[in-house]
């Protein structure tokens, strides 16, 4: 979270303290070389590419961007996105919107289900302080906000949830759709503000061509929704959904009002794999790595192991290297198989590697090293990491 700093007359930063001084001022002009590891690092460049980039298809089309904090879960870069047009922002967890409603960040869409009466009345207490945005699939649920915002004379605004083939959340099209919206529409201090339907099962499939079909298969649940609704005197204003993988083909549909893309700022190799979407965004997240041992010339060790590198699409492979290969991954270690055995990696050299998920690899990590031509320019703390409540 960005921090005001306050100077004293030796030029002390008094506004922080010790600890939080500590955490950013010894690293800054640093070459990223000098880290100590393990070390999550984001190429400034290349993440204000991928901002400009998504920023430039949205001024073509219809839709607008309301990118995913649940990727970076820092608010600084949610501010970046604003600031190049995205409309607000989408997050997956309370706490996530916490951490950017108390940045400053006024319009957030939670686009999953808040329940149980603790949750309620956080959401109620962040509606006081921001126009926040609930997905609701659930009557109960529903009434359960309601009674909890009209006992506080707060207001939240919901979309209703519609599955579109992912078999996750929501409620299935036509007479569900409608009947929740209604229930929303009568109900004291919520307000039915849209549907949002999430293609997640389409977003990463590499082949274009498929993906496109299965995209566009999957919206057009959603486009009947609304028009089912709409043939029945409810209107829809907002129509919420898209990911990464389909920000140009969600994007693209009339109908759309919203696209949730998150993973386009920062990027990873599973995203990067995909045609269509690798060309067109840098990969701009990295984590730092130090050789701790090569106890055999066919086998490196580092110290990135699970705990700072998410394996769930595949192992992460270290950039720029030839001749070696990740192989494993335990707590603590990454193993590195030699297939070149001329490679110089040494015990105390350091390597890059690039994450296979940038989400719950970032979820590892307590803050980001920005790098810009090789050196540090600043220190983030990623203050939604860990936020899973
Ligand atoms: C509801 C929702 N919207 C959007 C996204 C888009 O994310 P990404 O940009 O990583 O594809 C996700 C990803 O999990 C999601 O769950």
């Amino acid at each position: 979270m960005k921090k005001v700093v306050n100077l004293d007359e030796n030029h002390k930063d008094v506004g922080r303290s010790a600890q939080e001084q500590s955490f950013t001022m010894p690293f800054i002009g640093m070459h990223k070389t000098e880290l100590d590891t393990p070390a999550l690092l984001i190429d400034l460049d290349k993440m204000e590419a991928n901002i400009r980039t998504m920023a430039a298809y949205f001024s073509t089309v219809n839709a607008q961007l309301r990118p995913h904090v649940k990727t970076h879960k820092t608010p600084i870069i949610s501010h970046k996105q604003i600031a190049a047009g995205a409309i607000g922002v989408t997050c997956a967890k309370l706490g996530e919107a916490e951490a950017v409603i108390h940045a400053g960040i006024r319009d957030v869409l939670i686009a999953n289900q808040i329940v149980g009466a603790q949750k309620i009345a956080r959401l109620i207490n962040l509606a006081k302080h921001s126009e926040i945005m609930v997905a609701v699939d659930n009557a109960q649920n529903v009434q359960a906000i309601s009674e909890a915002a009209s006992a506080k004379d707060a207001n939240v605004r919901m979309l209703v949830e519609v599955n579109i083939g992912m078999d996750r959340c929501g409620v299935e099209p036509g007479e569900p759709a409608l009947e929740l919206a209604e229930l929303i529409r009568k109900s004291p201090n919520v307000e039915f503000a849209g549907l949002m339907g999430y293609e997640g099962h389409t977003v990463a499939k590499p082949d274009k061509a498929a993906r496109n079909a299965a995209a566009r298969e999957a919206i057009q649940i959603l486009v009947d929704a609304k028009h089912y609704l709409e043939k029945r005197g409810v209107a829809v204003p907002i129509m919420s959904g898209g990911g990464t993988g389909t920000f140009n083909i969600t994007g693209s549909i009339p109908e759309m009002t919203e696209v949730q893309a998150g993973s386009y700022v920062l990027m990873d190799a599973t995203y990067g794999n995909v045609e269509g979407i690798g060309e067109h965004f840098e990969r701009a997240l990295s984590v730092l790595a130090t050789v701790v041992s090569r106890p055999a010339p066919d086998r490196i060790i580092v110290d990135t192991g699970l705990k700072v590198l998410a394996k769930e699409f595949g192992i992460p492979q270290p950039v720029g290297v030839t001749g070696v290969e990740m192989t494993g991954l335990s707590e603590e270690h990454g193993k590195l198989l030699v297939s070149d055995e001329t490679v110089s990696l040494n015990p105390g050299d350091k390597l890059e590697i690039l994450p296979t998920h940038c989400c719950t690899t970032v979820n590892l990590h307590d803050r980001y090293y920005g790098i810009r031509n090789g050196i540090v320019e600043s220190v983030w703390e990623i203050a939604a990491r860990g936020k899973a409540q």
